[in-house]
């Protein structure tokens, strides 16, 4: 792709972010390359459900970014649902415990269902998920993820579709928050370290 064409990208560069802009350390992923990597991962999508119809399942808040370019990158027909789980404390999600919010407003039995998450950390989250979409009985159940953290991995989930490999740190952007902030960047950035500093000691 030409230098021209990759810089004619929708989004703002960072410096248009102000005070989001300068809580981050550096890029780490910028969005033209978020942007050409969620393509690639709809073209592949598209031409492996092709006759199919897939029922695109994501857990809000933070796959909401993802989900919208995602779903405008398959060219096969999808339908979208959501759920959402209770934030536990670090030490119970550990435990493996998860709570379910909302549940689907969709039936999933029978159906090709494509579990679309935008970063996995533990695993543990998905896990539990998966498993209880499982006992739903659909056709087929994969999943996409955008930003696989490696490191802290507690379950292994097998992942047919995958953005990018993330370091273990405190990374926001494209749905990713701290504190509920940072979502909105369209780049994967490293958060400076006073910042969640300054957030501790308050
Ligand atoms: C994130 C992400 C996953 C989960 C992954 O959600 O969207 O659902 O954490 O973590 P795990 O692999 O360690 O289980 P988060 O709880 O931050 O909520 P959010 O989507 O509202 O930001």
């Amino acid at each position: 792709m030409s230098k021209r064409k990759r810089d004619a990208g929708p989004w703002y560069p960072p410096e248009a972010y102000g005070e989001l802009a300068e809580g981050i350390q550096r890029v780490l992923i910028p969005a033209d390359r978020i942007q050409e990597r969620v393509l690639a991962l709809g073209r592949e999508i598209s031409v492996d459900y092709a006759g199919r119809c897939p029922l695109l399942i994501g857990v809000l808040k933070g796959v909401v970014p993802f989900m919208a370019d995602l779903l405008r990158a398959i060219t096969v027909p999808v339908e979208v649902d959501y759920m959402a789980v209770a934030s536990y404390s670090a030490e119970a999600r550990n435990k493996g415990m998860v709570r379910l919010e909302k549940d689907l407003s969709l039936p999933i039995t029978g159906r090709d269902v494509l579990f679309v998450e935008d970063i996995i950390d533990t695993g543990l989250t998905l896990n539990y998920l998966l498993r209880t979409l499982r006992t739903r009985d659909p056709a087929s159940l994969e999943v996409c993820v955008l930003f696989n953290k490696e490191q802290p991995r507690l379950i292994n989930i097998p992942l047919k579709y995958k953005g990018f490999d993330v370091p273990d740190l405190l990374v926001v952007g494209c749905g990713l928050d701290f504190r509920e902030r940072y979502r909105n960047l369209p780049f994967v950035g490293l958060l400076k370290p006073e910042v969640f500093q300054a957030d501790v000691e308050d």
